[in-house]
C-alpha cells in the first residue's frame, strides 16, 4: 500500500462516487457502519486504516457483457463458483473435470459470489496475486490460490491451467478486481476480527447453541440438504460442516479464527456483520463444535509452513515453534500464543520447519 497509497485514495474517492450510481455492486456499505456489540475495536481500526483500504468499489454487471468469448468465459465462472459440483464436482457429467473431491461450492464459503464483505470476499484477489505465501513458503500466483482452495476446501486436486473451470474462474475474478488498482486492499476483506476470548472455546456450550441456531439447516449429522437426493452435483442448499463430503482438516475454514468469524459475521445464513445475530463468545463456541468433529483428513500437513513462525496461531496441526499444545492451537485462547510467537520473532527472526527439506 505504501507505493501505490496516493493513487489508491483518488481511485477509493472516485469508486465512492460512482457507488450512489445505479448498478453499484451489491454486498457493501456505502455509508459508514453502524457499530455492532462487541464490534467497536474493529470499527475503531477500520476508521484509522480507512486512508489505507478501499470501501466501495465497483463491479461491472456480468449481465451486460457482451455475448463473446470472454463475456461468455466470464458468466462461466460465475456458474463455475455457484455451482461447481456441477462442473466440476465427484458427479460431474465429463469425468475428466472431477477436480474436486467434495460437492461444496465456492459460494457456499465466498458468499454472494466472492462480494460479500466479511464473506470471504474475492474482490481483490486478482489483484493482490502474485504473492508470497507462507504456506507453501514460494509465491503463489491466482490459479495456485484457487488450487489451494480445490485441495482443502473442495477436498481435491489441482486443476490445470487450461482446464476450462480454471480459466473460467480466473476471467470471473479478474472482473471481480477490474476497478481496483494493484495491491488494493478493501474493508471486508476475509470475515473480520471479532474480540479474543480469554479461555478456550467450548464444544460443549456450542453443541446447545448448534441446537438451537444451525440445526434446522444443517442438520443433527451437520450433513446439510441436497438440493437433489438423486444426483449429487447439483450440490446443496445448505452445504454441510463436517463429514466426509465437507471440507478436510487442511482448509481455512478448519481454523478456529476463521470460522468464528465467518459464523459470526455470516450465520444463520442472511445476517451479516452489520448486524449479527450471534455474541462473540456464542460465535467462538459454536465453532468450536464444529471444529470438533470428524472431517476428510489431507496428508502432509505437517509441511505447510517453512517458517514455523509464519504459522497462523490457530493452526489445529502441528509441528509448533512455541510450547503450547495443539489443543490450544485448536481452541485457544490465542493471546498467549500470539505473544510468545511475537517474542521468538524478536529472538530468533525464524524458525524452520524440519519436515520441510
Ligand atoms: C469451505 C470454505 C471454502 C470453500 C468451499 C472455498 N474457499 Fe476459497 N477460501 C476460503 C478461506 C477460509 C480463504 C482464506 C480467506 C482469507 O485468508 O482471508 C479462502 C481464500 C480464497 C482465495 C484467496 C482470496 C484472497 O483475496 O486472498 C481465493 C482466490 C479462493 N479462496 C478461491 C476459491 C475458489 C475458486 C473456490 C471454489 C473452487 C473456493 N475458494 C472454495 C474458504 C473456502
Ligand atoms: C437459514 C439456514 C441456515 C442457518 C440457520 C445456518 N446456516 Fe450456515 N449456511 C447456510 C447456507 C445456505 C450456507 C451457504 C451459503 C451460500 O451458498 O450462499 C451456509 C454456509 C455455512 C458455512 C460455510 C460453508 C461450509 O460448508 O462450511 C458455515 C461454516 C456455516 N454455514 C455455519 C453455520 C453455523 C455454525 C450456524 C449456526 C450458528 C449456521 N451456519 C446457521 C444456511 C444456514
Amino acid at each position: 500500500m505504501r507505493r501505490n497509497g496516493a493513487a489508491a485514495r483518488l481511485l477509493a474517492g472516485l469508486i465512492l462516487m460512482g457507488a450512489f450510481a445505479p448498478g453499484a455492486a451489491l454486498g457493501q456499505q456505502a455509508t459508514p457502519p453502524l457499530p455492532a456489540a462487541g464490534r467497536t475495536d474493529s470499527l475503531a481500526a477500520s476508521l484509522a486504516t480507512a486512508n489505507a483500504r478501499v470501501a466501495v468499489w465497483d463491479i461491472p454487471d456480468i449481465d451486460l457483457l457482451p455475448d463473446d468469448e470472454e463475456g461468455r468465459l466470464v458468466r462461466y465462472g460465475r456458474s463455475v463458483l455457484e455451482a461447481s459440483a456441477r462442473h466440476m464436482g465427484p458427479d460431474a457429467a465429463d469425468p475428466a473435470q472431477r477436480f474436486a473431491g467434495n460437492n461444496l461450492a465456492c459460494v457456499n464459503c465466498h458468499l454472494d459470489a466472492g462480494r460479500k464483505k466479511f464473506g470471504l470476499p474475492l474482490v481483490a484477489a486478482a489483484a493482490d496475486y502474485p504473492r508470497y505465501s507462507t504456506r507453501t513458503g514460494e509465491t503463489a500466483d491466482l490459479a495456485d490460490r484457487i488450487d489451494g482452495c480445490m485441495t482443502r476446501s473442495m477436498n481435491g486436486r489441482a486443476m490445470p491451467r487450461d482446464a476450462k473451470p480454471m480459466r473460467a474462474l480466473l476471467a470471473y475474478l479478474t472482473l471481480l478486481s477490474s476497478a481496483l488498482p494493484k495491491d488494493a486492499k478493501i474493508e471486508g476483506a476475509g470475515a473480520g476480527a471479532i474480540p479474543a476470548l480469554e479461555r478456550p472455546a467450548n464444544p460443549a456450550r456450542g453443541a446447545v447453541i448448534y441446537a438451537q441456531t444451525c440445526v434446522a439447516c444443517h442438520r443433527a449429522g451437520g450433513e446439510g440438504l441436497r438440493r437433489n437426493e438423486a444426483d449429487a452435483s447439483f450440490g446443496y442448499g445448505v452445504p454441510p460442516l463436517w463429514g466426509p463430503d465437507s471440507f478436510n482438516d487442511g482448509a481455512g475454514m478448519n481454523r478456529l479464527v476463521t470460522i468464528a468469524n465467518f459464523v459470526h459475521d455470516n450465520m444463520p445464513n442472511g445476517v451479516s456483520w452489520v448486524m449479527p445475530a450471534l455474541a462473540p463468545e456464542e460465535a467462538w463456541d459454536v465453532a468450536a463444535y464444529v471444529a470438533s468433529q470428524t472431517r476428510p483428513h489431507r496428508d502432509g500437513l505437517d509441511r505447510d509452513f517453512p517458517d514455523l513462525l509464519d504459522k497462523p496461531v490457530d493452526t489445529p496441526y502441528g509441528p509448533y515453534a512455541d510450547g503450547f499444545s495443539q489443543a490450544q492451537h485448536k481452541y485457544g485462547p490465542f493471546g498467549p500464543i500470539r505473544a510468545e510467537i511475537a517474542r521468538l520473532k524478536a529472538d530468533k527472526g525464524r524458525v524452520p520447519n524440519p519436515n520441510v527439506r
